[in-house]
């Protein structure tokens, strides 16, 4: 025969533990609960008994009230007064624990009470402690014989509280008629040892009444300690007048504002005699003491590791963002098919080494250029062009022609590389052209003087590059701003166009109520500056120019120049009429020049900025007569006239120049006067 041994053992001890907690005997007033689990309590409020028998009388939440009453009042027979006074008495003794919520605050306290009634109606929660109404009963004996220790966590100064954690005896009123900061008497040492109500720690309360003596006395300690031999209150109090004929004895427990878990592991209580001692072994724990003080230990030494933790996250956070932002760019689906052409702002951020001063190579009108090299492209030295652009509209064309760019291939261009978008940005990426632009080397001292042949071969090139762009690749390409700052010379001072089509991007968005002509002053073919419209024929009237300048060494517009030697054009024609044509050739020349080339080039060069579009030549006939293919023809300086540009420094403004047409010269008859156009956007002066 087979026993289920281990099945019949539980049942045993099931049996033995529910005689053992439910030792309540109602005959001789007297009981013990060592935890609740089969306790008869009546529950009020938010009171509720754990399956471990542990009684929680409130929680965390605020402004609530939870009660636990024994069910059956005790009665007092006042007829037999001698009886009467014997039958007050009682002991009792409890543990408790207050355990304050995730807040760190605690309130408000825990009441052992006698009250006449289960009702309470009206009692209020907070520093009446679940008990108390206000304000009618508060205190008035009549109707509200309510007698409590009070356990309390908050000082509250309308009841006169000595501090927020006190012990304290209630007669009808939340006002104590006396009361102890909480504390017990540690007769090893002979002196007083506090106790923190709400330290989330079990508490013993010992709470002793002789009726005929009329003597209370309140004693507290820690749990496991044993009941200190000298009382924390000692008061004298004839609760004949307190107590009706039939008590109900129990606990209340209320929060406020602020909130604690208010718990009683165990209660024992009798009227006869001292109360059974409680056995502490066998109450039940507190779960969320267990876990707050894991919690407390984990926060003791995880905190500092969190911390570090947090600052370490918050930091490479920090250092995300920042470095998101400072790489960030804007890329949208359209430049998919652009993806050949276009950088990462990281990597040119880290080739131009954060765009630092001493790598700028200049700065001009349209944006800053800096140098950099690309570390992956085996040192690959670049030039990047920064060119502050806010505007949306346009920018989807512009970008297809800067890519369409890049597929421009001439030894006399500077090859674009790519380019890279970010918020009001444009960057575009070039060859790096070691020895720098033209003007430098013809209007500064910062270079070497260049020979004529040096020149000449500059003037060739640049005429070859603006040929291939306007004839020789499958579609028009405009420069737009041909001039000595946009032609660069790289390391064996062959000249190259940059910067073309650039101008294009000042087209888009601009303010349509004004007419913004593009290109430089001096550059500015007349109807150009009339229509708007830039043409092969335009750019062609720059590089006459341009030949100017690499002759004559200066700048188209010269302000500081002699009046009659301020506007280049008008100096060499008139020097020509003189028959002195060679006198306006750049000083630094000398006499080591080729005298048909200079001639040559000064007269095309005149002959490209005539104001007639018509009579300027193509870049094709240029070259050819650059090239001695072809030979000029006989032009007259009465033939060529000057464009009248004037424009003056005082009308100068923010980098635009107001420049009026007043007359134009066909031949020597004045025939239109131009309006005056709004402003000219002016790049590298
Ligand atoms: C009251 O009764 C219980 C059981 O009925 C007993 O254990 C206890 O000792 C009694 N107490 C007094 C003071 O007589
Ligand atoms: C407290 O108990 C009440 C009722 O038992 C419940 O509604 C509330 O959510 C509890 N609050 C907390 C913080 O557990
Ligand atoms: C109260 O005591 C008197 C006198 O001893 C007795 O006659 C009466 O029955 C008692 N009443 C109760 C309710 O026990
Ligand atoms: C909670 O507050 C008490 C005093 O108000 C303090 O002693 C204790 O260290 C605090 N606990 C935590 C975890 O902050
Ligand atoms: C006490 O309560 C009674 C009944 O409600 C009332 O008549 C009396 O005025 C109250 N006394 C005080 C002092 O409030
Ligand atoms: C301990 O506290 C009680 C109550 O506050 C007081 O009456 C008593 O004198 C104190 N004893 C010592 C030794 O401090
Ligand atoms: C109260 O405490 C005092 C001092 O320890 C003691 O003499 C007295 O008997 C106690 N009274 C009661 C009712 O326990």
């Amino acid at each position: 025969m087979a026993i289920d041994l281990p099945l019949l053992e539980s049942l045993l001890l099931l049996f033995v533990s529910m005689n053992a907690v439910v030792a309540l005997a109602q005959d001789n007033g007297s009981f013990v609960c060592n935890g609740f689990q089969r306790a008869n309590l009546r529950l009020g409020g938010t009171a509720v008994i754990h399956p471990t028998g542990l009684l929680q009388l409130t929680n965390t939440s605020k402004q609530i009230i939870g009660r636990a009453f024994y069910p059956i009042p005790l009665e007092f027979n006042k007829s037999s007064s001698a009886e009467y006074s014997r039958s007050l008495s009682f002991s009792t003794t409890f543990v408790f624990a207050m355990v304050r919520g995730a807040t760190n605050v605690s309130g408000h306290g825990i009441a052992f009470a006698f009250s006449p009634s289960l009702e309470f109606s009206g009692a209020v929660a907070s520093q009446y402690l679940g008990l108390f109404n206000l304000p009618t009963n508060n205190g008035n004996s009549s109707n509200n014989q309510v007698f409590a220790i009070e356990l309390d966590t908050i000082l509250s100064p309308e009841f006169s509280d000595i501090d927020d954690n006190h012990v304290g005896i209630d007669v009808n009123s939340p006002r104590s008629i006396k009361a102890a900061p909480a504390a017990y008497y540690w007769s090893e040492e002979g002196k007083n040892k506090s106790l923190v109500l709400v330290s989330g720690d079990p508490i013993q309360v010992w709470i002793e009444y002789d009726g005929v003596k009329q003597q209370l006395n309140v004693t507290l300690a820690p749990l496991a300690n044993p009941k200190p031999d000298l009382p924390l209150l000692s008061t004298s109090i004839d609760l004949s007048s307190v107590f009706v004929d039939s008590m109900y004895v129990g606990f209340s427990s209320s929060t406020g504002a602020v909130a604690s878990s208010h718990y009683i592991l165990g209660w024992s209580f009798s009227r006869n005699g001292q109360a059974q001692r409680l056995e502490l072994s066998r109450l039940p724990s507190l779960p969320i003491l267990r876990e707050s003080k894991a919690k407390q230990r984990l926060l003791k030494i995880g905190l500092p590791l969190m911390t570090v933790a947090a600052l370490l996250i918050a930091t490479m956070g920090g250092i995300y963002i920042i470095r998101r932002k400072k790489y960030a760019e804007v890329r949208e689906d359209w430049e998919q098919e652009y993806g050949p052409h276009r950088f990462s702002y990281k990597d040119l951020y880290r080739a131009t080494k954060g765009f630092r001063d001493k790598e700028l190579l200049g700065v001009g009108g349209s944006g800053r250029v800096y140098r950099g090299v690309l570390p992956a492209a085996s040192n690959t030295q670049i030039a990047v062009k920064r060119i502050t652009h806010d505007s949306k509209q346009g920018m989807k064309g512009f970008v297809a022609e800067i890519a369409s760019m890049g597929r421009l291939r001439h030894r006399n261009l500077v090859q674009l590389l790519g380019y890279c978008r970010r918020k009001g940005e444009l960057i575009l990426v070039y060859d790096y052209m070691s020895n720098g632009s033209l003007d430098k080397f013809l209007f500064t001292n910062e270079r070497p003087n260049l020979s004529w042949f040096q020149r000449y071969k500059i003037i060739r090139d640049v005429a070859s590059g603006l040929l291939y762009l306007h004839e020789e690749w499958e579609q028009v390409v405009l420069h737009r701003d041909v001039k000595a700052g946009n032609v660069l010379l790289d390391e064996d001072m062959n000249g190259r166009l940059g910067d073309f089509g650039l101008a294009r991007l000042y087209d888009h968005g601009a303010n349509p109520q004004t007419t913004h002509v593009v290109g430089t002053l001096g550059y500015l073919a007349p109807e150009l500056t009339r229509t708007g419209k830039a043409t092969t024929i335009t750019d062609v009237f720059a590089f006459g120019a341009l030949m100017l300048e690499v002759a004559c060494g200066r700048r188209p517009v010269e302000m500081r120049a002699l009046p009659e030697e301020m506007i280049l054009v008008d100096w060499v024609t008139e020097s020509w009429k003189k028959g002195a044509i060679l006198e306006t050739r750049d000083p630094r020349l000398g006499d080591d020049y080729v005298v048909e080339e200079m001639e040559l080039v000064l007269k095309l060069g005149l002959l490209c900025s005539h104001p007639l579009p018509t009579c300027r030549p193509t870049m094709r006939q240029i070259l050819q007569y650059l090239d001695g293919v072809a030979t000029l023809p006989n032009v007259s300086p009465f033939d060529v006239c000057s464009t009248a540009v004037v424009a003056s420094a005082s009308e100068q403004r923010f980098g635009h120049y107001v420049v009026s047409y007043p007359t134009i010269l066909i031949g020597k008859t004045p025939v239109q006067t131009l309006s005056r156009i709004d402003s000219i956007l002016i790049d590298g002066r």
